[in-house]
């Protein structure tokens, strides 16, 4: 380890926080918070708001629920509004819901909700918030989806987005990352809501100096300057691009296996693919089965438990390990006792792949 109030982690901090700027389109400021993501929501609500405060969470699943739990514990006056689990959230309903609500001070956005496997047009929600009434904050939860799907926080408007070390930043979990606009950091001047730990105050006084407030976890900015380094030399459009063309390799090999997919094409993450389970397989058995040859996939979460399998897909993955898995689904489908093709599996999937990106890519 090294002195975390020391040089090389004032150069640490300097380089892994300009990295993900570059990565995330803003020019504002970039906080690595010590935590999970959770932790992060957390901080992103603690500091722009106070109790009383008037705030839309807009959900499409488990993901988007938590967010509205967050800023409801901590007194705000939550609204929600809520789509049907495996849909997008529909920016003319949100644009029609606020036209007749009061105005809100903050609306809690969703890019990519991991426990469907569904992507929001974010864009399309951050323009259609900041034209409703009072121009509220915007803040998203970008946990599973920054680094490996399209984000322009400057350009779209997003006040304030969050994300953790261990999703599409390859790194290991400890790390919270908090991205804050212009009107975010605004807000902080007249939020009350009670913070300490996640107080971004504290933060900037303390990042001035080239530090963190408290004891970071220095291991674990290792592998995140790494991870921000390796997809800065990728470059964002391939990365994105990648991400793209493996979820539609494995959406196109589980349908060949016989899986239905959860979300409509479009809606589509590029980072979880979620297809629903089969009437009469089991997921403990399957998982397990999945488990003993080598492959570890997720299950369904909250009301989905044991309804939907989720194949996880971001950052260092590229089309080898989706084939991979596939034909390990595939034999432990035919140990099962069920029908499943490999071949056409294999082929749909690599051609799907292929036709995003490009004949010949690895
Ligand atoms: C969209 C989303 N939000 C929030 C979280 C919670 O993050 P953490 O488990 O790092 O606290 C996750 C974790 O998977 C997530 O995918």
């Amino acid at each position: 380890m090294i002195n975390h109030r020391g040089p090389e982690f004032a150069e640490l901090l300097r380089e892994t926080t300009t990295g993900l700027a570059r990565l995330i389109g803003t020019q504002g400021e970039v906080f690595l918070l010590t935590g999970s993501g959770t932790g992060a929501l957390e901080a992103a609500v603690v500091n722009t708001l106070s109790s009383g405060d008037r705030v839309l969470g807009v959900s499409i699943g488990a993901f988007g629920d938590r967010f509205a739990q967050v800023a409801e514990i901590f007194g705000a006056d939550v609204d929600r509004l809520d789509f049907e689990w495996g849909a997008a959230a529909d920016p003319g309903r949100l644009a029609a819901h606020m036209a007749g609500a009061e105005p809100y001070r903050a609306v809690l956005l969703t890019h990519n909700e991991t426990s469907t496997g569904v992507t929001n047009p974010l864009r399309e929600l951050v323009a259609t918030v900041r034209a409703a009434p009072g121009d509220p904050l915007v803040l998203v939860d970008g946990i599973s989806g920054l680094g490996a799907l399209p984000f322009e926080m400057d350009e779209w408007g997003v006040d304030l987005v969050v994300s953790a070390s261990q999703k599409a930043f390859m790194a290991s979990p400890g790390i919270a990352i908090a991205a804050v606009g212009e009107r975010a950091r605004a807000a902080e001047a007249e939020a009350r809501m009670p913070r300490f730990y996640w107080d971004l105050r504290e933060a900037r006084r303390w990042a001035e100096k080239g530090q963190t407030p408290w004891t970071p976890a220095v291991s674990v900015l290792y592998g995140l300057r790494v991870g921000v380094a390796n997809l800065e030399a990728e470059g964002r459009e391939q990365t994105w691009a990648r991400h793209a063309a493996v979820a539609s390799g494995a959406a196109a090999g589980l349908e060949a296996l016989g899986f239905s997919l959860v979300p409509a094409p479009e809606h589509r993450s590029a980072t979880v693919t979620a297809a629903w389970l089969p009437d009469g397989l089991d997921w403990g058995e399957f998982g397990s089965a999945l488990r003993s040859r080598g492959l570890v996939l997720a299950g369904g979460q909250g009301k989905w438990t044991g309804r939907i399998l989720r194949i996880g897909h971001m950052g260092d993955v590229a089309w080898g390990e989706i084939d991979a898995a596939l034909a390990v689904m595939a034999e432990t489908l035919e140990a099962l006792g069920r029908s499943a093709d490999p071949g056409a599996a294999r082929d749909a999937g690599r051609a799907a792949y292929d036709a995003l990106a490009g004949v010949g890519a690895v």
